[in-house]
């Protein structure tokens, strides 16, 4: 068994975003964050995914955009609001989007493919703890707006699987409740009768 492993993950969790500060992760670390994140589970070597890599003035830009949209989703908004979904991306000092690419195929179904996502995803949350940085792993409302993953470079038939915010953490995140692993697993049992 490889205990060292095998304890960072039963301590692993996410940093607050607000606490993700620069130095963000250099070309080189994100090029090795982008390899773990791939080496997932593909039913059929499709690779439904793909990655977008969002830093510098991009971030500000997309807050802008994305302020306009949700004005024009729910009417005028508070200057605090406003301010809000401009600062959405430009929180952390890289967030990566995971983009589930639905693929053609005649044996594999998309639920697979979203899974395989979900996988990349998490590959890249652990990544990016192990090189040392915070991550979180958010959607939010522009996830499921066809205009706001417009904004967000997503193509119309792309989905959202998660924007993984990565940058330095030097806090330590609070413990959050975890379910009790005892009433997770259980014998089978026979076919569910009810
Ligand atoms: C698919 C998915 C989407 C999420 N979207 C959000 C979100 O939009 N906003 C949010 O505050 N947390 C969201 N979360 C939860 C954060 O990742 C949260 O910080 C995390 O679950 C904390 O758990 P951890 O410490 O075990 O990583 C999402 C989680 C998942 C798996």
């Amino acid at each position: 068994m490889n205990a060292t492993v095998i304890d960072f993950l039963l301590s692993r969790k996410s940093a607050p975003i607000p606490e993700l500060h620069e130095p963000a992760p250099s070309d080189e670390e994100i090029a090795t964050l982008i390899r773990v994140a791939s080496r997932v589970p593909d039913h059929g070597r499709l690779a439904p995914w793909r990655f977008i890599i969002y830093r510098g003035d991009a971030r500000f830009k997309i807050g802008a955009l994305l302020a306009k949209r949700a004005e024009e989703r729910e009417g005028p908004l508070a200057e605090a609001r406003v301010e809000q979904e401009k600062a959405r991306f430009a929180r952390a000092p890289l967030v990566v989007g995971v983009v589930h690419c639905p693929r053609d195929n005649p044996k594999i179904p998309q639920w697979e493919m979203l899974l395989s996502g979900a996988a990349a995803a998490m590959n890249l949350v652990i990544a990016a703890n192990a090189l040392g940085f915070g991550s979180n792993w958010i959607t939010n409302w522009y996830s499921d707006d066809e205009e706001g993953r417009r904004i967000l470079g997503l193509a119309p038939q792309e989905r959202v699987v998660g924007f993984v915010h990565i940058g330095t953490f030097s806090g330590d995140a609070p413990e959050r409740p975890r379910p009790d692993p005892e009433t997770l697993a259980s014998e089978y049992s026979g076919p569910w009768s009810g």
